[in-house]
Order: structure tokens, then sequence, then C-alpha cells
């Protein structure tokens, strides 16, 4: 038996938008995406959201609900008080392109700057061997569906657009970690990468990507700060400050 909720939606595009309040009808076991679409077909035909599996998995529907960065698919409308009012915004951090639709070419901006894997050069594909315990370490990174909200709720970016040239995000220090982490990987500059290029520096260890992860990968515990203090040996361990002089001597 359906029942009515009330609903404000944010509408607009790049040149500016306000909240509009919907009525629409919530049935038995629906999600927030349920109801969108919802209105999409009843009131608002031109609403655009961006969507593709509705499983948790794709990592498209990321929007902002009663201000907390969530997926749309993955929010059930039984967690919300039948009386209240549901606020569905677009992610903040990213420029909006219309309605609930955000420009987030940022994070593919960033992507695209990191070393890809470097396996040792006599090594071919069939030949790598690892340890179970370095699979599951990174297996956990894998799961991320690259949704964003993790990037959307970092106050390091979120209000400080000046900030987006020099910080990666959280996403992309997990990527950094794992990087890091793996024992295949040949490259020696990791650390000095997250350090100079992905402002690794600038995250504080508020915890608040871990929060709204959907996949509950441990960003801050298991991979930002592993990746800090690696970094901080890296940089500030005497004897590998001296070996890098000696080494560089040499080479001069
Ligand atoms: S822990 Fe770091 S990366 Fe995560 S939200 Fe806080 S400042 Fe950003
Ligand atoms: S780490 Fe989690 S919150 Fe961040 S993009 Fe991946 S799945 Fe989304
Ligand atoms: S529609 Fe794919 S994660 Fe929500």
């Amino acid at each position: 038996m359906g029942r009515d909720a009330h609903f404000r939606v944010w509408r607009g595009d790049a040149a500016g938008g306000d909240l509009q309040d919907y009525t629409v009808e919530v049935n038995e076991g629906e999600v927030v995406l349920d109801i969108i679409h919802r209105l999409q077909a009843t009131q608002a035909g031109d609403l655009a959201v961006r969507w593709n599996c509705k499983a948790g998995k794709c990592g498209s529907c990321s929007a902002e609900i009663n201000g907390r960065p969530r997926l749309l698919c993955m929010t059930r409308m039984s967690i919300f008080d039948p009386d209240e009012t549901i606020t569905v915004t677009p992610m903040r951090a990213f420029p909006v392109i219309r309605d609930l639709v955000t420009d987030v070419s940022f994070n593919y901006r960033k992507a695209r700057q990191i070393p890809a894997f470097a396996p040792p050069p006599d090594l071919a594909p069939g030949e790598y061997r690892m340890q179970q315990v370095d699979v599951e370490r990174s297996q956990e990174f894998r799961k991320c569906i690259e949704c964003f909200l993790c990037q959307n709720v970092c106050h390091v970016v979120r209000d400080h657009e000046e900030n987006k040239p020099a910080f990666a995000g959280p996403r992309f220090l997990i990527r950094a970690a794992e990087l890091d982490m793996h024992p295949l990987d040949a490259r020696t500059d990791r650390r000095e990468f997250a350090r100079e290029h992905q402002g690794i520096g600038l995250c504080n260890i508020t915890k608040c990507c871990t929060e709204v992860c959907p996949e509950h990968i441990k960003i801050t515990d298991n991979a930002i700060i592993p990746m800090k203090e690696r970094v901080v040996d890296r940089s500030y361990d005497p004897l590998v400050w001296l070996g890098n002089k000696l080494f560089r001597r040499r080479r001069d």
C-alpha cells in the first residue's frame, strides 16, 4: 500500500537553480532512485539524474540526501521518518551539469596522472606470483566502484576549489597505496609522487571519506595512514636520507 512522501529536489544548471517541492508516492521496499524515477515519470519529465545498474555497483547515482553523500539506488526509503522531508541535491564538490548530474571529470584527470602498474621488465604476464596476504590487502582497494562520494565529502576540496590542482583525493590516495604495497610493482617513486603530486600531506585523517564509502573500504586506516607513514619513512628516515644522498652523489 503506497503513501505520499515530501521531497525537495535541486533543479537547475551551471547558471544556478533552487530546491523544488514535490509530493510523490512511495511503496514498500523502494529506494530513493525509485522515487526520482517516479518523479520523472509523473511530474518532472526533464529531471536529470545519472544511473546505470540500480545495484550499487556502477557508482553513477551519487548525490546528497539530506546533506549526506549517498548512492540514490542504495538508500532505502524505510530509513526515513514517514513525515520527513527528503532533500536530494547534486554532489557539492563538482560542477553541476543539470539537476542531480555533476561533472566528475576532475576525478578522471587525477586518475590519469598516476603512473601505471609497472611489473619488473624481466617478468612476463603469467609468471606473476604473489603471496595470498598481498592479494587480500589489495583486494579491499579493488572493491572501489568509483562513485566519488569520498572525493565529494573530503573537506580539502569540498569547499576549496583552489586545492583541487594540488590534491588527488581519497579515491586516488587508495590507488597510490595499492600500487606502493604491490609486491610486483617495480617503481620506486610512488611515495614521492604521493607527497609532491597527490598532496597526501593535506589530508588530516578526519575519516569522513571512510564514513561515506558504500563499499566499506577502510580508506583512512588501511590506505591513507599507511601511505603517510611510508612517505614519512622515505622522506625523514636519516638512513634513507643518507642513502639517497650517497646514491645521488655517485650518479652525479
Ligand atoms: S581522511 Fe583525509 S582524504 Fe579522507 S576526507 Fe578526511 S581529509 Fe579527506
Ligand atoms: S573509495 Fe569508496 S567512496 Fe571512494 S570512490 Fe571508491 S567506492 Fe566510492
Ligand atoms: S545506479 Fe549504479 S550504483 Fe546506483
